[in-house]
């Protein structure tokens, strides 16, 4: 009796293991997503390949980085996937010489309805958030210059009507992190987000980027990389859940790079795992809950805490718990499988691209070893308990010849926003604006 239930368990993980097994990349995949990217990469730069490209490779216009003069107060504005965060930030010099970077920040986070409406919504909400803050630090009055980071593409409208502020710079959140970072080394000319959205940017050689006059030095290009994968570059690599998520979401057949990494798709691709498992009777006796069945109710989230739990499975009982099912100690195991298989997928696609983006600037500035630095942000990258080490150890493994420190983020990309500002005031000051 034992015996026949061991045996039935043994066939069981194996069967998991098999649909699991579809989830693993060799090194020969991965190099085949690096150099679609760099392909990609190189159509987005050049004018005449710019339009069909999907990966669009926007000039940012940030050419180089502050050097320490400007002393004064900004206001940053960071407008993320769900949160809304308003800082002020002084920037001014040390004592040595350096930068100093105090901060006051608020957190808004943005209602539903604010985010899918139209932009008009939007931007009302944030100069509520935006007059909430002021009124909270007394400076309503203050004329402040304000930065402002994106990390979605929006257009500029007209922030600046309603209070006295001048819109100076509007940036990226790759971009502010890549610039925030610099500060602490300034060999960072990568940044990098692996949140709710996925994105990186770097500094590109000025004769490379066709869409800017101009062929001295370099400029910061945001590559947009999430939308990899609209002209088919993913297709093979792509799975059955992979195309439900696609299908269902708000953009379908758009950012399929970015559905494969993001936090705000990973922990669908989990439930869509889980329930093809219940559909062949390996998981939770054949029976999934009402919760289980709705979409987007397993979170990210969820997968950092079941990947963090020690070896007594308790986390991942109450979490199963709270989706209304009974898990036995198997289930769990299995839970955490599946839940370790999109996330070690989603490190090392994203490995694959910034592999690419690395290797192209090791060989295009003709160097035996490239010594670099990337600025990395996201809730996927700080908070994931293991991504980041699988992320490190494939990239490391796609760039021979590249010597590569990463650093995380402090203050958010809120702190770049505020120093781009800063030059930007003073350039605007330099030209008599
Ligand atoms: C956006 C990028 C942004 C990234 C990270 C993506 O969805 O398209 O502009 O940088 O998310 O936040």
């Amino acid at each position: 009796m034992l015996d026949h239930r061991a045996r039935m368990e043994s066939s069981r993980k194996e069967k998991v293991e098999q649909i699991l097994s579809e989830f693993r990349l060799k090194e020969e995949d991965l190099k085949k997503v690096m150099y679609r990217m760099q392909k990609e990469m190189d159509r987005g730069l050049k004018l005449e390949t710019h339009e069909e490209a999907s990966v669009k490779m926007l000039p940012t216009y940030v050419r180089s980085t502050p050097e320490g003069s400007e002393v004064g107060d900004f206001l940053s504005l960071d407008l993320g996937g769900t949160n809304f965060r308003v800082m002020l930030v002084k920037v001014g010099e040390g004592e040595e010489g350096q930068w100093k970077v105090k901060t006051k920040h608020q957190m808004y986070s943005i209602p539903e309805d604010a985010m899918t409406g139209t932009a008009e919504m939007l931007f009302d909400y944030i100069s509520e958030c935006i007059s909430d803050f002021l009124d909270k630090h007394q400076m309503k009055h203050k004329k402040l210059p304000l930065g402002f980071t994106f990390s979605f593409p929006v257009r500029h409208e007209d922030i600046d009507k309603d209070f006295e502020m001048d819109v100076v710079a509007m940036v990226n959140d790759t971009v502010a992190t890549m610039i925030s970072c610099y500060y602490e080394d300034h060999r960072c000319e990568v940044g990098m987000i692996v949140g709710t959205g996925c994105n990186a940017c770097y500094m590109e050689e000025m004769h490379n980027v066709e869409l800017v006059e101009g062929d001295e030095g370099r400029m910061c290009v945001n590559t947009e990389w999430g939308a990899f994968g609209a002209s088919g570059e993913l297709d093979e690599f792509l799975l059955e859940y992979d195309r439900v998520v696609d299908e269902t979401s708000l953009n379908p057949g758009q950012q399929l790079y970015e559905k494969i990494i993001g936090g705000k798709y990973m922990g669908e691709i989990v439930r869509l795992v889980l329930l093809k498992l219940v559909d062949e009777n390996l998981l939770f006796n054949g029976e999934a809950s009402e919760k289980l069945k709705t979409r987007g109710t397993f979170e990210t989230r969820f997968m950092s805490q079941i990947e963090s739990d020690s070896d007594d499975r308790k986390q991942i009982y109450n979490i199963l718990s709270a989706f209304e099912l009974l898990p036995s100690r198997t289930d769990c195991e299995i839970v955490r499988q599946v839940c370790e298989s999109v996330s070690t997928r989603a490190a090392q696609m994203c490995s694959a691209g910034l592999a690419g983006v690395i290797n192209r600037m090791r060989e295009s500035r003709s160097q035996d070893t490239l010594k670099i630095t990337v600025g990395v942000d996201g809730s996927v990258y700080k908070l994931h308990p293991s991504f980041k080490d699988h992320f490190h150890a494939t990239v490391r493994q796609l760039t021979p010849g590249c010597d590569i420190t990463f650093i995380q983020s402090e203050e958010g990309s809120g702190r770049g926003a505020a120093l781009i500002s800063a030059v930007a005031c003073k350039m605007a000051c330099m030209m008599g604006q």
